[in-house]
């Protein structure tokens, strides 16, 4: 598959925390020279400055807070060339490493619960998409973000696998962390991520499923790199 002849497309990816939906999206983004966005570290970026303001805490939310401070919050990714990878920018900071530590995954839930944040962050992701040619992954990229888009994946793998694969991440980066408490987060972060009241967790109608619970890295990519082929081929 020739880049330059590629097709513009959106491909939006939603599925469960902790499966790969990033890994596969920049893997594909590279392969088709498309743009690749990470829509849950927006959430993490606005959960982050949260923390650091004291408008969360122990896991409470001031929301009416939060939404008055909405506009002072200003996302944006940049290119990384020493690791070609999009860092998260949270008011001219890179914060690409504080947004994936557990102080942010555990209060990130509630965060992304709220009307007005997912609002400003659905506006900000739309804009992005408007030119097409793009690969965001997320829980409501296919459902509210782009209902439009060519192509839809919904991932998802069992919650052990999930845990496991978040506890060698972070164990790896010299993190002290125990496997049941990455397990519990995964666990309730599923439960806030699908029975939220805005944006819930659900597969759209016209997604295809990937459960990459027991298949490599490599099967996953050549499974999606062939549903892009069909799509295009069709
Ligand atoms: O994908 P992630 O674990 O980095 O996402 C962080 C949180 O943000 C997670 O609790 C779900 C939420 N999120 C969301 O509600 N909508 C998105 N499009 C992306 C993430």
């Amino acid at each position: 598959m020739k880049t330059a002849e590629f097709p513009q497309i959106i491909i939006a990816i939603d599925g469960h925390s902790s499966c790969g939906k990033s890994t596969v999206a920049k893997e594909i983004a590279k392969k088709l020279g498309y743009i690749y966005i990470d829509s849950g570290a927006m959430y993490r970026a606005v959960t982050l400055f949260a923390l650091r303001n004291g408008i969360a805490d122990n896991e409470q939310v001031d929301v009416p807070e939060l939404i008055k401070r909405l506009p002072e919050i200003k996302i944006e990714f940049r290119f990384n060339p020493e690791n070609l990878r999009s860092d998260t920018i949270l008011n001219g900071e890179n914060v690409e490493e504080e947004i994936r530590q557990l102080p942010v995954s555990q209060h990130v839930s509630p965060v992304a619960t709220i009307r007005e944040v997912r609002e400003a962050m659905v506006a900000l992701q739309q804009e992005m998409g408007k030119n097409k040619g793009i690969v965001m992954d997320g829980r409501d990229i296919g459902t509210v973000v782009f209902p439009d888009a060519e192509l839809k994946i919904f991932m998802t793998a069992r919650p052990e696998v999930r845990a496991q694969r978040r506890y060698d991440e972070l164990t790896a980066k010299g993190q002290q962390v125990e496997f049941d408490d990455i397990l519990a987060n995964v666990i309730e972060r599923d439960r806030i991520d699908s029975s939220r009241e805005v944006s819930p967790l659900k597969q759209a109608d016209d997604a295809v499923i990937l459960d990459n619970s027991d298949i490599t890295r490599e099967q996953q990519l050549d499974w999606v790199l062939q549903k892009v082929a069909q799509l295009i081929s069709a």
